[in-house]
């Protein structure tokens, strides 16, 4: 049987993530004994979101009054996450803790405290009026400066940080992707709203971090059109329920053990990411894949070459009888063709590997688009 990181081949916070199920925060709803109850099905959770200063936890305070939402209160945040973290210490999900907090300062604190012991996410996505009017949640979309240096901050005490964002709410969600990643973020989670598929793309097109896509995933196929776009896992609040999560956990088991990649990206001509350049065919005629690489900044004369080194000395080099005489430039599997089948047949090459291959040769390509981190949009 695999292990999973051979079949997702996802590591956060240096752990094999052991499924791209996710759970996302609910603020007075998702803490250890929440995940402890469902870590048979998730691979990844943030719990809380908790406010880790005092204009944070004056903002909860005030938000908990009002009546309509819960949230964690507490008058230190320290022994609350303390407590909680040893709870998860020893179960098989990676942990995250959502934090509201107001300065780069009170990041840091909280990294320095736990250290390597979680992943620490920046809440940029709570619109509460009163955690808002503190400088925290949404506050970060709208002043993209101010959430740098809390990425900052936390980078420099040598931790993994993921940055939750509402889609839609930046003046540029690309730009904004861009300048987290510059930041040194590893992960953006981003509730997609009503924005879908589109906006997911275009986050995946314009950074290389690893992307958790949320909003009413509650089907495979759902879940699947997500990791389509350029999820790498996928998160749940609402229907973060045992059966809705071991449902999506045993799907997508199943599919990476038959298709080879679990989540392949669409065909460039289907709506698909960058990623699916490695299904793209030589660029000789009009199709977007031209266009596609104008926008990455690549020649057609520099992809035909990265494609053609990458492939060398492995099995996708051969297929002289494909349209291209390599299967560097053949067509995702689901795509039928009986010239790609023959080679496959040929070279003894089970299509799930050929699909794996691909997802290297994709990797490498990514690697080749995103070498070069952006200079500093918002320092
Ligand atoms: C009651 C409730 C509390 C929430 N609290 C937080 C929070 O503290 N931090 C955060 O980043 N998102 C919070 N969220 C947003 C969820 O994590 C998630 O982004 C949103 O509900 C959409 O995903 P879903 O359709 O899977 O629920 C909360 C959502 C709900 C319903
Ligand atoms: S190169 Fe081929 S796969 Fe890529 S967009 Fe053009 S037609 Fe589609
Ligand atoms: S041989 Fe088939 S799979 Fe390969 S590029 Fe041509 S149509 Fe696509």
């Amino acid at each position: 049987m695999m292990d999973a990181g051979e079949r997702f081949g996802i590591i956060i916070n240096d752990r094999a993530v052991k499924t791209p199920v996710a759970i996302a925060s609910m603020a007075g709803i998702v803490d250890a004994a929440y995940v402890l109850e469902r870590q048979a099905h998730a691979g990844l959770a943030f719990i809380g979101g908790y406010a880790i200063d005092a204009p944070t936890m004056a903002a909860a305070k005030e938000i908990a009054a009002g009546g309509d939402r819960k949230e964690f209160l507490y008058d230190d945040p320290v022994p609350v996450l303390e407590k909680e973290l040893a709870s998860l210490a020893s179960c098989n999900v990676v942990a995250g803790i959502s934090l509201r907090g107001a300065s780069p300062e009170s990041f840091a604190t909280i990294a320095r405290k736990f250290g390597t012991k979680s992943v620490y996410e920046i809440d940029a996505h709570c619109r509460q009026a009163p955690m808002v009017a503190a400088g925290a949640g949404e506050y970060y979309l709208k002043n993209p400066e101010k959430l740098v240096a809390a990425i900052k901050a936390l980078k420099k005490e040598g931790v993994t940080v993921s940055v939750k964002i509402r889609a839609g709410v930046a003046a540029d969600d690309r730009a904004l992707a861009r300048a987290i990643w510059a930041a040194g973020a590893d992960i953006i989670h981003v509730d997609l709203m009503d924005s879908g598929a589109a906006k997911l793309r275009q986050i995946r097109n314009s950074c290389p971090l690893i992307i958790v896509a949320n909003n009413s995933i509650n089907s495979f196929e759902k879940m699947r059109d997500m990791l389509s776009h350029g999820a790498d896992i996928v998160s749940l609040a609402r229907q973060s329920d045992m059966k809705t999560l071991a449902m999506l956990d045993s799907e997508i088991k199943n599919y990476a053990d038959t298709d080879g990649w679990y989540n392949s990206p669409k065909q460039l001509c289907r709506g698909g990411d960058i990623r699916a350049l490695t299904f793209c065919c030589m660029p000789v005629k009009e199709c977007p894949l031209i266009p596609t690489l104008a926008k990455v900044g690549m020649t057609n004369e520099e992809y035909a070459k990265l494609k053609l080194n990458a492939v060398q000395g492995t099995p996708l080099a051969g297929g002289p009888h494909t349209c291209f005489g390599s299967l560097a430039w053949c067509c995702k599997t689901s795509s039928p063709c009986m010239f790609r089948d023959m080679t496959l047949t040929q070279e003894g090459l089970p299509k799930k590997e050929y699909m794996r291959l691909k997802r290297e040769l994709s990797e490498t390509i990514m690697s080749r688009i995103f070498h070069d981190v952006p200079s500093d949009q918002c320092s």
